[in-house]
């Protein structure tokens, strides 16, 4: 064979292992509303950045006829691209070649994007559309699956993990997108479940629908297994680039610069009137955040999620930043399990790739009741106080309004090691509430007044003015400073900018022990 002909050959093959599964298959998934392996790393990636490993990989299983059916690649598409010139890994799997199913060669191609990605410091993204384990490779498939999760738990905070789930996503197959960093979620074409509809009703009796029981909502809203809803998978995959604005490549990097031109003493007349006279008015914290961030700009995460508190990302000054605010707006902003579980992830994230957490606080505390303490609201609050206490990023706090509680020391207070704590002069910061506080303090003295309620609304104005106040606190050094919330974007990005040289380390250990 001449070099021509051996060309030809090549080009043949290729061409063979671009169709995957074949035109039929193709033109199902298609039909199904969804795009293909190959036309979703197109949308994902910087056009033309893609280079592609292991297309010539086939299956190696010879049972069930299997031998007969043999396709490029297998199930998956990998290698790695560009997002925005930035170098990123990328596996792709592909529903046309078996339901996407892990074979053992499967596995060993994405095992080897990964490992690439954590010795190359760069993020792993995951386009998850499988069936689950190759039925007819049996254990070797289960094999498989178990080298993913142990790369994905070795590269947990080396390198950013991400996943799309863009198609039925059953058994195991959960647990590897459940240890990345984030995971992204269609509507109507997307499911995640450890047993399926048919188990549970054998199981249970329950009658639920795939969408009812692992669908985008459920994820997105119910169960906090995911943390972005999109409608489309176009919209997904564009949200996966949003979100590697904000991510450095890996540990040891510093996250990238954001571009605007925001000045940075850019005062907004509108924060001296978010927050509302009355202390049990509620406003939404959003507002807040988007006037003092960089062109308004909040990548929030679970946003579907636990509304009582908010996470996301944002730029300031140009720099990431990862955000947590109290939501006054929904539930008063009170701490609860959700709350308590989305920030405390979001927080170690943050922590672990160098991203300075900025605190918004308006808590009126922990969430009182039954179910939130057979829950085990102790265990799970822990685990914001563990995620604010272990992290050694510049943290940041600005208390809006209440502060009372447990939770004023669990948010990011100066005593669990805040670098830049201020409060507005709305602040109130206290052990709790005055009417709460006076019912506690004078409850006899009102109770044998001859009018309660005037002697109840003097004792409530005598501890407003003596503790409902920033004062007590910044008399302390508690907080740095009491400040004019026009000021906030100024004195946050002026901390930022003081703090980058910052140094902080937890004593050596092997890992900590953070509550479960
Ligand atoms: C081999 C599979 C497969 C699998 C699907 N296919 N799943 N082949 N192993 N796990 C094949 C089908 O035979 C079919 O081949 C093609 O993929 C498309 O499947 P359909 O059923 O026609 O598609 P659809 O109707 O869209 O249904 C998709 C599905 C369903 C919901 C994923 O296929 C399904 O329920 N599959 C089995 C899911 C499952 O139980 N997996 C094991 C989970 S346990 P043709 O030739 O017709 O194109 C597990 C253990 C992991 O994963 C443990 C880790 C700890």
């Amino acid at each position: 064979m001449s070099m021509r002909e051996k060309l030809d050959l090549l080009e043949r093959r290729r061409a063979e292992s671009e169709l995957g599964g074949g035109a039929k298959r193709l033109k199902a998934q298609h039909d199904k509303g969804k795009l293909s392996a190959r036309e979703r790393l197109d949308v994902l990636l910087d056009e033309g950045s893609f280079t592609e490993l292991d297309r010539f990989v086939v299956h190696r299983s010879h049972d069930f006829g299997l031998e007969e059916q043999q396709y490029f690649g297998d199930g998956v598409v990998t290698g790695y691209g560009r997002v925005d010139g930035r170098l990123v890994y990328v596996f792709s799997q592909d529903f046309t070649v078996f339901g996407g199913s892990l074979s053992e060669a499967v596995a060993e191609k994405i095992c080897k994007v990964m490992d690439l990605a954590v010795r190359n410091g760069a993020p792993v993204i995951g386009l998850n559309d499988s069936g689950g384990a190759r039925i007819q490779e049996g254990v070797v498939s289960l094999g498989g699956y178990a080298e993913i999760f142990l790369r994905n738990t070795l590269a947990s905070g080396v390198v950013p993990q991400i996943s799309a789930v863009l198609g039925p996503c059953a058994g195991g197959a959960v647990y590897s997108p459940a240890i990345t960093d984030f995971i992204f979620m269609t509507r109507h074409t997307s499911y995640m479940f450890v047993t399926g509809p048919n188990v549970v009703k054998t199981v249970t009796h329950e009658d639920v629908t795939m969408e009812a029981l692992g669908g985008a909502d459920t994820h997105g809203g119910t169960s906090g297994v995911s943390h972005f809803t999109c409608d489309s998978e176009l919209a997904c995959l564009q949200g996966i680039r949003d979100l590697l604005r904000f991510l450095p490549a890996n540990n040891v990097e510093p996250p990238p610069r954001g571009g605007s031109i925001d000045p940075r003493d850019r005062r907004d007349e509108a924060l001296l009137d978010v927050v509302p006279d009355h202390p049990s008015k509620p406003y939404d914290m959003h507002d807040v955040i988007r006037r003092v961030v960089d062109d308004g700009e909040f990548l929030e995460v679970q946003k579907e999620f636990a509304g009582n508190i908010l996470c996301g990302f944002a730029h300031l000054g140009g720099f990431s930043v990862g955000i947590v605010a109290n939501q006054p707006a929904v539930l008063a902003g009170v701490l609860d399990i959700n709350a308590s579980t989305k920030a405390a992830r979001f927080i170690r994230f943050c922590d672990a790739f160098n991203i300075p957490v900025v605190t918004f606080e308006d808590v009126p505390g922990f969430l009182p009741g039954v179910a939130q303490e057979h829950g085990g609201i102790i265990k799970h609050g822990a685990k914001l106080l563990y995620a604010y206490c272990e992290a050694t990023v510049p943290k940041l706090t600005v208390i809006t309004r209440k502060a009372y509680g447990g939770a004023y020391d669990v948010m990011s207070s100066k005593h669990i090691r805040g670098d830049f704590n201020v409060a507005w002069p709305t602040a109130e910061i206290a052990v709790m509430g005055p009417k709460g506080a006076v019912e506690i303090l004078f409850k006899k003295e009102i109770a044998e007044s001859t009018d309660p309620a005037a002697a109840m609304d003097q004792r409530v104005a005598e501890y407003t003015a003596k503790f409902a106040n920033p004062y007590v606190a910044a008399s302390r050094g508690y907080v740095d400073d009491i400040i004019d919330p026009r000021d906030t974007r100024l004195r946050l990005i002026d901390a930022l900018e003081t703090l980058q040289g910052k140094r902080d380390r937890n004593p050596p250990k092997k890992h900590g022990n953070i509550p479960l």
